[in-house]
């Protein structure tokens, strides 16, 4: 038998070979008791002296070559079950899941509520956390001598020239109407700071939303009606609302709004204090004087401005009771929006 077609016999056979069983198979036809190295072998008493030494050198090169060959065969149908087993990527697995994350609820009612006022015609726009003093109190009718104008009020900022932090974002209402004329109409969230001592109900940062809408002709059954829209739109159709008289300087007349307690219906609990009532902001008409540090002529012109805290709508929304709730990033918290 020819040895070179031999090989190539073997290549052949190994190329078929798909599984342990097979290679087991092939190895036992060649290298088995009765298979064709055990024939070569036996037929080397009948080759001519000559040629023995030639041919038994063949032999045994050939024998050692299929020893390389099946190993090598060997080798790479385990690589092949690998592939298949345990210890390889199972593209079949189901991942491991990631965690969605989920609005933060503050952000959550900011964007419910601009949306309830664009869908009136505001538009939304943000103003800075560190403001001048002019836009937080001059500029709001706010005298030198008025309270809140004294540092305890109010975070100023050290070596910065009569820069502080806003205390409520009213400023905006300045550098809005410095920047356009009538008609506007704006919405403006944003944090705000205070001085305050932390507890249940305050925090030294919290959230407001300004508004403001200024053209020819704004009365302040315009206030009404767009405040009452906003409310229903956010606690409810059931809702009522009640406008006290208060003093803010930068309005006039100015009012507290309230709606009618959430929890008890009007009746009086716990939550309202026994009155039935929850303030949940202040608004009034745009003072003149307002009108004047921004050049708006306020014989043609008329408006009105609110300012709501966000924290506090929230909480009455969702039956938030620590206002401290929204600023410890406690996930059992604020995984619940
Ligand atoms: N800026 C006021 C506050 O923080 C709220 C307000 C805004 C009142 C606009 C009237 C008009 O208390």
């Amino acid at each position: 038998m020819d040895i070179d077609s031999l090989q190539a016999q073997v290549k052949n056979d190994l190329e078929k070979v798909s599984s342990p069983e097979a290679l087991e198979e092939v190895r036992v036809k060649y290298l088995g008791r009765k298979g064709v190295v055990a024939e070569l072998t036996g037929s080397i008493p009948g080759i001519p002296v000559q040629e023995r030494g030639e041919f038994g050198r063949k032999v045994n090169a050939f024998k050692s070559g299929l020893h390389e060959l099946f190993a090598k065969k060997e080798e790479s149908l385990k690589d092949g079950e690998a592939l298949r087993g345990e210890n390889i990527i199972d593209i079949g697995m189901p991942g491991i899941a990631q965690q969605v994350g989920t609005l933060h609820p503050l952000t959550r009612i900011t964007d419910e509520i601009c949306s309830v006022f664009s869908r009136m015609g505001f538009s939304v726009a943000e103003g800075p956390e560190v403001e001048t003093e002019y836009n937080n109190f001059t500029g709001l009718n706010i005298p030198l001598e008025h309270p809140s104008r004294e540092a305890f009020d109010t975070f100023y900022l050290k070596d910065y020239d009569k820069k502080l932090l806003r205390s409520h974002t009213s400023p905006a209402q300045v550098r809005i109407m410095q920047e356009k004329k009538p008609p506007l109409a704006v919405v403006v969230p944003g944090r705000v700071y205070r001085p305050d001592a932390v507890d249940a109900s305050h925090s030294f940062m919290f959230h407001q939303i300004e508004g403001l809408m200024v053209g020819e002709g704004i009365k302040f059954s315009d206030l009404k009606g767009v405040l009452e829209t906003f409310a229903k739109a956010i606690f409810g159709e059931g809702i009522k609302m009640r406008f006290r008289p208060h003093f803010f300087p930068f309005t006039e007349p100015s009012a507290e709004v309230d709606i009618s307690c959430i929890i008890c219906g009007g009746k009086g609990c716990s939550v309202c204090g026994r009155k039935g009532w929850l303030e949940i902001l202040g608004s009034g008409m745009v003072h003149p004087n307002v009108f004047k540090h921004v050049a708006i002529d306020a014989d043609k012109y008329s408006g009105f401005a609110f300012g709501m805290g966000v924290e506090r709508i929230a909480m009455l929304k969702y039956g938030i009771n620590d206002i401290r709730l929204f600023f410890e990033n406690d996930l059992r918290f604020l995984r619940q929006f």
